[in-house]
């Protein structure tokens, strides 16, 4: 059996991917700092495969923990998640982003060579395409300059590994996520609302709770048939599935190189306005929106040519927005 550690483990992403990993035969040892989730999702998540997954509470900024970790467990790959993901926060304190995101990168990366571990997944994002010139964007598309620390330390990440796989034996997958939306169809696990939300689906899902009075829809002036911003929504559990199929081919050198990128999203734009409505129609809720202006940094549109992944990887998406919607219900309902 093969173990793989999974690196914030706990989180939205993570928690799901650990549950994908178990299903599939890994052995998942979990590392976490708890800072943006709670020790419950454990549980939670061993309630739903029936195996508890080894876990470690430690902060990956303290490199001596990274090190002894890795004399601790002998591991076949990593799943690195571990990172702070707020754009708004990362530019009100770019040193904390660039420590959080970065630093502990190369102190992952350094034991894991040290080490003789050579497979590794990592969690990239669309943002490092920015507003691509031509949708749907492609893995070959330019990476634009950063639009904020968070956007950067992304685009670092991926600079940094790329670098790391020239000069050592390591093998790499960056999986550029597009909007990942939705939960475990047990509503056992989702992502934990902490704070006002920042992404769409949380704050439509609590607007419809009547936790929030009014979604702000930023923007009904873009280039776009209804005027909202478009983006590929691409459920958590198909998200958390391309980890599964990553990592496989890595432990089976099934790579074509040591660092490779690979898009995952649905390869559908829909707007704004159509996640409101879609989201209404499946969950029979009214959500009060009001339109306001563009928030800065935003782009227009994004979304995913998935050819490479569905090819290269043997993965697709096998969710609809709709069950994303229905399941980011179900989870809220949980809560
Ligand atoms: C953002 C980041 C992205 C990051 C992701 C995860 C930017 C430009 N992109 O994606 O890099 O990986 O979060 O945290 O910041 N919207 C509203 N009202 C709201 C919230 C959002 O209208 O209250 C709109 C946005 O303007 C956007 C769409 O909904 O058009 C999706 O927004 P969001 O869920 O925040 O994701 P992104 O901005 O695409």
């Amino acid at each position: 059996m093969k173990k793989i550690l999974v690196t914030g483990g706990l989180g939205y992403i993570g928690s799901h991917t650990v549950v994908e990993l178990q299903n599939s035969g890994f052995e998942v040892v979990i590392i976490d700092n708890l800072s943006n989730t709670t020790i419950e999702v454990l549980d939670n998540i061993t309630s739903i495969t029936g195996i508890k997954p080894q876990f470690e509470q430690i902060d990956l900024k303290n490199k001596e923990d990274v090190q002894l970790f890795f004399k601790k467990y002998t591991v076949d790959g990593v799943i690195h998640f571990a990172a702070s993901k707020a754009v708004g926060e990362s530019v009100e304190l770019p040193l904390f982003y660039y420590e959080n995101n970065i630093s502990t990168l190369t102190y992952v990366l350094k034991e894991m060579i040290a080490n003789n571990v050579y497979n590794f997944i990592f969690s990239s994002s669309c943002t490092v395409y920015g507003q691509a010139d031509e949708l749907p964007i492609t893995e070959n598309a330019p990476t634009k300059p950063a639009k904020s620390p968070y956007a950067a330390t992304k685009k670092m990440g991926e600079l940094i590994i790329e670098d790391t796989t020239k000069a050592t034996e390591l093998k790499s997958i960056a999986l550029r996520y597009f909007n990942p939306i939705g939960a475990h169809k047990t509503a056992k696990i989702g992502e934990l609302p902490i704070g006002v939300p920042q992404n769409l689906i949380p704050y439509v899902v609590q607007t419809a709770a009547g936790i929030r009075e009014c979604l702000s829809i930023f923007g009904d002036d873009y280039p776009t048939p209804d005027g909202t911003a478009i983006r590929d929504y691409i459920h958590v559990v198909d998200l958390a599935k391309a980890h599964i199929a990553a990592l496989n081919r890595l432990i089976h050198n099934q790579n074509k190189a040591n660092c490779e990128f690979f898009n995952i999203g649905t390869g559908t734009g829909i707007s704004v306005l159509e996640v409101v409505k879609a989201f209404e129609k499946v969950t029979e809720k009214k959500v009060n929106f009001k339109v306001v202006d563009r928030r800065a940094g935003d782009i227009t549109a994004a979304y995913a040519d998935t050819t490479l992944a569905n090819k290269e990887l043997g993965w697709k998406t096998e969710f609809t927005l709709e069950d994303a919607l229905r399941s980011s219900w179900k989870w809220q309902e949980s809560l």
